[in-house]
């Protein structure tokens, strides 16, 4: 029997693409995706120390630092970066072979459905291969979305007021270039009640609504927003619901059938550590007519391949996207219930811990429905700028700062443990004291 550590190793270890460098090959082929693997039932417990110190050894970054910033981009394992090196090499090595006559050969990710790895995501998100486009963040996403749908002036679109740069200007840009109206709800702050924000957005909506546009997770105020029930509030209305889930692909649970919007788009370069320049863009299939492509190729009238005709932007790295298939792997080997399992656990203990100090501050929700693996707090006195950079000058912590009066943002995720959530603790309370 192999030991638990060999075992992993072994698990994440992939062959070498050098070594499929063939001396004489009729056309140069990737190697054609891995079915999705499964997780193994006999793996240790979750709370095993060694198994997340093990896998701890995936990541490039010292063990001397600890990574809390999972929300802005996350660190990419090394099984997943050596496989895009190695399909970059693969590609150089192989360029006069490439004979462009199978498109699922081709190493331009522009001009190729790379339906394989559409099918392994869609396993991951719960929707079909042709719901899926593999575009390059959710900033394009968005845009995509907001200028390929028909508005007149005097239609609304409704968004809370939290929302990132790149979940939001798309909108902004149809109300000025089209006389669009972009409207936003006040986010409570903290926000703790699933039903307040329903009832915010419900008090907005007038029948000029088309849109209800949120994101699942609150970039600087990570609120879990209660997706489900907003869509169920857009549809009442004969309203679309169009989610900016950049944070939420690898974090927390996704099921797009059952959430059941109608377009949702998502950064997996953050949570899922996928290698940055891929990004995921879902529209559900009875609803894609509503949509013109705005970046367009040689497909981008192609209704009939799903969403295809929205993967026409032209030249792109496909070793990238061969990236994308290896962060899959490397989630469903660790098992998706066991990452989140994981990172909830590393959250809960920093939340837990901040309540017992004095002087410091929660600013995200604690109510379990609306939290996941970030935490935004404060210490008072203590600017969010000050509190980063204390925390690297003393310990090598890498949180966010969110300014004031919101403080840091915290970001746990599989290459973070327990002591260096304690550290972190140590810090705040220590700051706490000091400024009492
Ligand atoms: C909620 C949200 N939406 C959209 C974006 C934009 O993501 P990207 O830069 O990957 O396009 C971010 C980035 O942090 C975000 O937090």
């Amino acid at each position: 029997m192999p030991s638990r550590r060999n075992f992993l190793a072994a698990a994440l270890a992939a062959p070498s693409i050098l070594d499929a460098i063939p001396p004489v090959r009729a056309s140069a082929a990737r190697p054609v995706p891995a079915p999705v693997p499964q997780s193994a039932p006999s793996w240790p417990d979750d709370s095993d120390p060694a198994f997340w110190d093990r896998i701890r050894d995936q990541f490039y970054f010292p063990r001397s630092e600890a990574f809390f910033n999972t929300g802005t981009i996350g660190a990419v394992p090394r099984f997943v970066l050596e496989r895009v090196i190695d399909d970059m090499r693969l590609v150089e090595a192989t360029v006069a072979r490439w004979d462009y006559t199978e498109r699922t050969d081709n190493s331009i990710s522009g001009y190729s459905p790379a339906l394989p790895i559409r099918v392994k995501l869609g396993k991951l998100v719960n929707a079909d291969a042709s719901e899926l486009a593999l575009i390059q963040n959710a900033t394009m996403g968005m845009n995509m979305l907001a200028s390929g749908i028909e508005l007149k002036a005097g239609d609304e679109i409704i968004t809370t007021d939290r929302e990132h740069p790149g979940g939001v200007c798309g909108w902004q840009m149809r109300a000025k270039r089209d006389g669009a109206v972009w409207k936003h709800i006040t986010m409570p702050q903290p926000a703790n009640d699933p039903e307040e924000i329903v009832r915010l957005f419900e008090a907005q909506i007038t029948p000029r609504t088309r849109v209800l546009a949120f994101p699942h997770i609150i970039s600087p105020t990570v609120v879990v927003m209660p997706a489900k029930r907003l869509v169920a509030l857009a549809h009442d209305h004969n309203c679309l619901a169009i989610i900016d889930g950049a944070h939420a692909v690898g974090q927390i649970d996704l099921n797009l059938h059952d959430l059941g919007c109608d377009a949702y788009f998502s950064s997996p370069h953050k949570w899922l550590l996928a290698p940055p320049g891929n990004g995921m863009l879902f529209i559900r299939a009875d609803r894609q007519d509503l949509f013109w492509t705005t970046l367009c190729s040689s497909e981008w009238d192609d209704h009939k391949s799903g969403m295809y005709r929205f993967m026409q932007y032209g030249t792109g790295n496909a070793s990238l996207q061969v990236g994308l298939d290896a962060a899959l792997d490397f989630h469903f080997r660790i098992g998706p219930d066991r990452v989140r399992k994981r990172i909830r656990f590393l959250a809960d203990r920093l939340r837990s811990g901040l309540q017992q100090i004095p002087g410091a501050s929660i600013n995200s929700p604690v109510n379990p429905e609306m939290c996941g693996a970030m935490t935004v707090y404060s210490v008072r006195g203590v600017h969010g700028s000050d509190l980063e950079e204390t925390m690297w000058e003393r310990r090598r912590l890498r949180p966010r700062s969110m300014g004031d009066p919101l403080g840091v943002r915290h970001s746990c995720h599989i290459y973070n443990s327990e002591p260096e959530v304690d550290a972190a603790l140590e810090i705040v309370s220590d700051l706490a004291k000091q400024h009492a």
